[in-house]
């Protein structure tokens, strides 16, 4: 008989992420991208910004993050001179668990707690131009490209820097 694994899939939980979760965040990040961190980054962003830094979990095992820091800067789309700015560092799920809704339920949570725990205006992150997943995950959330930032990774390919008002 015909069985459809879409039709059996385990639901997720978003909850903030806690120190003993970063060794899986870690693996995940690894297993993921080619932008890749020493664990004192991982930390000392839970740190300071714990509170927009989440995990996702099905069956309780870690499947996804998005890792988030606060910043001030030029303002993209009010004027003035400085703005608080969160910077999506980091998300990613594991490849078994995607097109379920983790990724925009992890940003979601980034976005809100950047916004109502740190008072951020904006949000922004760069991304692979090639990363269409991705890309279109963030224009579904409102985000924009902003500008082209060539040469931004390490094997040379450029980034779209995008970005949404909070
Ligand atoms: N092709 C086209 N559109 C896609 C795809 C895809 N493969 N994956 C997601 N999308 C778009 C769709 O519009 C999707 O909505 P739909 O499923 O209703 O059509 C929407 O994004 C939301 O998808 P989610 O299910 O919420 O996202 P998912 O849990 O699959 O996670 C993510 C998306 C995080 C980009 C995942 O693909 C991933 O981990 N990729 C590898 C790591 C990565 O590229 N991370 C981002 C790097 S940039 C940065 O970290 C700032
Ligand atoms: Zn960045």
């Amino acid at each position: 008989y015909a069985s459809n694994a879409a039709a059996r899939e385990e639901p997720f939980l978003i909850r903030k992420a806690r120190l003993e979760d970063l060794p899986m965040i870690i693996a995940i990040n690894r297993a993921t991208l080619p932008e890749n961190y020493p664990e004192w980054f991982w930390r000392d962003h839970l740190e300071k910004w714990g509170d927009a830094f989440f995990v996702a979990e099905v069956e309780g095992r870690i499947v996804g993050y998005v890792m988030s820091r606060v910043e001030y800067g030029a303002p993209t789309f009010t004027k003035g001179l400085i703005v608080k700015k969160g910077h999506i560092v980091s998300i990613a799920v594991l490849e078994g668990y995607r097109r379920r809704g983790i990724g925009t339920a992890l940003m979601k949570a980034a976005l809100k707690a950047l916004k109502e725990r740190y008072g951020c205006k904006e949000v922004y992150l760069e991304v692979r131009v090639s990363n269409e997943p991705a890309i279109r995950l963030y224009e579904k959330l409102g985000f924009k490209k902003v500008r082209v930032i060539p040469m931004y990774y390490l094997d040379g390919e450029d980034a779209y820097l995008m970005a949404r008002e909070l």
